[in-house]
């Protein structure tokens, strides 16, 4: 089953269109990964689908329910999270207190769901009284989906995880979001680095607003042309 289908969305700022016509689908307990130079409407695209920037033509479902005029604020209580690329945690708090800040929402108890996430990023869990703004941009890329899983989504959208970290540390976060996956969170991976096509099931190109390929992650990853145009290999 899809989980997210865009469909043919046309979205923008003020006067300019920067999307033109996107479509796309992520099924259920996938990683989906949408890949594109900088500046392509990658994160103009996920804050249409969250509803932070309104659309201007087309759809969004979650969950088939059409959800193209649902305000951010609502979305987390739908079961979908968005982890934004920057400002994702509070600096000032602690590791801990930025995870409890992630449940404000929720009425029940939050503990059982914490200790969870420290199990996923045992990294966390050592450093639990560490203020955020004293992290690494591994560890504070952690902690920010750490805070979102706190509202035990079911589908996250994730921009540029691996963005400013070292090559070590890249691994170690697409390995983090596998496991994240496999404990059946469905993901929407954005991305600049190719090499999240190495976690990914499918993939999606954007480059200037428009979606120029799509495909299973593979396929994408042995596409040549594809990776000489939008890549940068
Ligand atoms: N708040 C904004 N106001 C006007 N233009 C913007 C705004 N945010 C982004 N843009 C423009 O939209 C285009 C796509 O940006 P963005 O979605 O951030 O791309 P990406 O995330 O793929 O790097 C860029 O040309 C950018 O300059
Ligand atoms: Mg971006």
């Amino acid at each position: 089953m899809s989980i997210l289908k865009v469909e043919k969305v046309v979205s923008g700022y003020e006067h300019m269109q920067i999307l033109h016509q996107i479509s796309l689908e992520v099924q259920e307990g996938q990683i989906v990964s949408l890949l594109g130079p900088n500046g392509a409407g990658k994160t103009t695209l996920l804050r249409v689908i969250f509803g932070i920037l309104p659309l201007r033509q087309g759809k969004v479902y979650f969950k088939g329910e059409d959800i193209s005029d649902i305000p951010p604020e609502r979305m987390p209580r739908l079961g979908m999270c968005y982890v934004p690329q920057e400002e994702n945690v509070f600096p000032s708090l602690t590791i801990q207190e930025n995870l409890e800040m992630g449940a404000f929402i929720l009425k029940a108890g939050c503990k059982p769901r914490m200790e969870e996430i420290y199990k996923l990023f045992p990294d966390l869990s050592n450093r639990r009284k560490s203020r955020a703004g004293e992290l690494s941009g591994g560890m504070r890329q952690m902690l920010a989906i750490g805070r979102a899983l706190m509202l035990n989504p079911q589908m996250l959208l994730l921009d540029e995880p691996s963005s400013g970290l070292s090559p070590l540390l890249v691994d170690i976060i697409f390995e983090r979001i596998k496991k994240l996956n496999e404990a059946g969170v469905t993901i929407f991976l954005v991305e600049q680095n190719a090499q999240a096509l190495q976690c990914a099931d499918r993939a999606y190109i954007l480059e200037g607003g428009e979606m120029k390929a799509e495909g299973s992650a593979r396929e994408i990853l042995k596409d040549e042309e594809i990776g000489r145009l939008y890549l940068g290999r």
